[in-house]
């Protein structure tokens, strides 16, 4: 067979089945061009003459399991997209954070950070907040499953769009927090020294990242199905304070699917006091 001939519909499902087994990801035949699209050069790359070969090689090689987990997720993010959430951590959720827990530090998940944007926006606001409020203490973390896009989060260097958003957005923050080099713009120490990042699979039970106050979780509950979303955000909550918020992205909501949250207001909720498995 001929890469540029389609897969059969029993290869196509066991690629999707691939798909979810290492992200979780739920794919159908609707996606089927998508992923044809993503697969394709890397199968050519690898010389390999169809997608079922490609399928065994998925079946043998943990190292093209990585590739694959890289090629088959959605990574698209910018620097503070949805411009509410973050006047709402501005102007609300972090003046709170100082008048009621002055001394501790403040721990964020950014939990499906892609490469970085989301992280190192919440650490620009979180060291402008700073300014003002010296005894402040925060700690970021950014996961996520695709260990490509976490090497391009850890290196904090932006070009094309992700730099001209935020050099349109916020130039004062580019000033600030950035040093420009040929290429582009790259995050400098105040901000690095309150940010890591590491590989996570959100379906599974976080048990070696802490316990967070703020958790974004923001558009990538829509890659998951129903039953997905449920036992991810199960999850998540394992890792979250009693009180603390949880955001979501823009076309995501928890009323289908989630115990234990509080709404608070669009794409904000707050985590209950009672933690899974807690006796009544
Ligand atoms: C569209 S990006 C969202 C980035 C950022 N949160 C935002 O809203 O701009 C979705 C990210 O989720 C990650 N992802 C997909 N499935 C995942 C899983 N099972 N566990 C952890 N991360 C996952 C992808 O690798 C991708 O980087």
């Amino acid at each position: 067979m001929d890469i540029d001939n389609d897969a059969d519909l029993t290869v196509r499902r066991a690629l999707f089945e691939q798909v979810r087994r290492h992200t979780g990801i739920a794919m159908n035949e609707r996606k089927w061009v998508m992923l044809k699209g993503r697969l394709r050069r890397r199968i050519m790359t690898l010389g390999l003459p169809d997608y079922g070969d490609y399928l065994r090689v998925l079946a043998t090689s943990a190292e093209e399991v990585r590739d694959f987990v890289d090629l088959v997720t959605t990574n698209e993010t910018s620097f503070f997209r949805t411009p509410r959430i973050w006047d709402y951590l501005a102007r609300d959720f972090l003046p709170h954070w100082a008048a009621n827990r002055a001394g501790e530090t403040l721990r964020v998940w950014s939990a499906a950070a892609s490469s970085g944007e989301e992280a190192w926006s919440t650490a620009m606001l979180c060291e402008e907040f700073r300014a003002r409020h010296p005894a402040m203490r925060y700690a970021i973390v950014g996961t996520d499953i695709s260990d490509g896009i976490l090497a391009n989060a850890r290196a904090g260097h932006y070009v094309g769009r992700s730099m001209e958003g935020l050099r349109q957005q916020r130039p004062e923050l580019v000033q600030k927090y950035f040093r420009s080099d040929a290429n582009g713009i790259a995050v400098t120490e105040p901000l690095r020294a309150h940010v890591s990042f590491r590989r996570h699979n959100l379906y599974d039970v976080p048990r070696e990242l802490g316990q967070f106050d703020l958790v974004l979780l923001r558009n990538v509950l829509i890659y998951f199905d129903l039953e997905g979303q449920k036992a991810v955000l199960a999850n998540v909550r394992r890792a979250m304070r009693p009180g603390a918020v949880l955001i979501v992205g823009e076309s995501e909501s928890l009323s289908r699917v989630a115990d234990g949250f509080a709404f608070e207001q669009p794409l904000i909720y707050r985590n209950l006091e009672r933690q899974p498995g807690a006796q009544a």
